[in-house]
């Protein structure tokens, strides 16, 4: 299951994003409700990907408004506006290529912004909070969901072996522990309102969270860098794969989702 592009750690390929798009999508709902959206409004994604956000937004602002999507991706900025064409959406759907650390449009210019696992991808996410103040109206909601992924959890009795690569795992992204730090980032900007809600997801599909977490390639650059041995590799796959036989796979990991209006 685990495709070619994901061997290439920290790339996110369209079909892996749509698949954790149908794990997370309670969280995605509950993002689109906070940005208090209304009919006409103009809104922006922040780290669009492939349009898994900027598409289901179109029916909340409906075509009297716009939905705009910046990615620093040109591959996904392409494969977004073919989705928006397909779904029909694309009069007022579009999607840019853009970094958000200097989101190319005016001040005050979007009635609410949002980004979703964006953050745990960059150096300094203030930069871009920022920028997506900057460019929201007074009054408007901003809405960042991300991830911390040192609450990355499997049943396993080699406690030890998790540990290890739970960290060595966190401290591959540029940001790892984003989720945690949203609140504190909400705070700094003086946003207004500040809204935190936290989402756990689990998976019991052993192939399934071996593919979101990467966790082959993790596994393997843990061992070229001596975090593990082969052998202690070996029996932590013999005892996954025991448990995922007898049905019992068991992992979690915990999302933040914060959301704040622009004084
Ligand atoms: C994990 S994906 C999330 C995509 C989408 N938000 C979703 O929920 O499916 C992170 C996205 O952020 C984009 N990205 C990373 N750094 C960026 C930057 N500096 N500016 C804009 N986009 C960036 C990546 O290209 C990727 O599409």
């Amino acid at each position: 299951m685990m495709s070619k592009a994901n061997e290439n750690w920290g790339y996110c390929d369209p079909k892996y994003l749509q698949i954790l798009g149908l794990k997370v999508k309670p969280l995605k709902e509950r993002s689109y409700d906070m940005m208090q959206l209304q009919d006409g409004h103009r809104v922006l994604d922040v780290g669009c990907g492939p349009g898994t956000d900027t598409i289901p937004l179109a029916q909340f602002v409906g075509h009297n408004g716009q939905v705009i999507g910046i990615d620093i991706d040109n591959q996904m900025i392409i494969t977004a506006n073919k989705k928006a064409k397909e779904a029909g959406v694309a009069d007022w759907v579009i999607h840019k290529q853009a970094d958000a650390t200097s989101i190319p449009y005016n001040s005050d210019f979007f009635n609410s912004c949002r980004s979703e696992r964006l953050f745990q991808h960059v150096n300094r996410p203030e930069q871009i909070l920022s920028e997506m103040v900057r460019v929201t109206v007074p009054g408007g909601w901003i809405v960042v969901a991300d991830t911390d992924h040192s609450t990355m959890t499997i049943d396993t009795p080699d406690i030890d072996i998790e540990r290890r690569l739970r960290s060595f795992r966190t401290d591959r992204f540029k940001n790892g522990y984003a989720g945690r730090q949203l609140y504190r980032l909400f705070r700094e900007q003086n946003l207004a309102d500040i809204i935190v809600e936290i989402f756990p997801i689990f998976f019991t599909d052993y192939a399934l969270v071996r593919y979101l977490a990467l966790m082959g390639p993790v596994e393997q650059e843990a061992i070229a860098v001596g975090i593990v041995t082969k052998e202690e590799l070996q029996h932590w796959h013999a005892n996954l794969e025991q448990a995922d036989k007898e049905g019992m796979h068991f992992s979690a990991i915990i999302m933040v989702v914060v959301a704040g209006r622009k004084s």
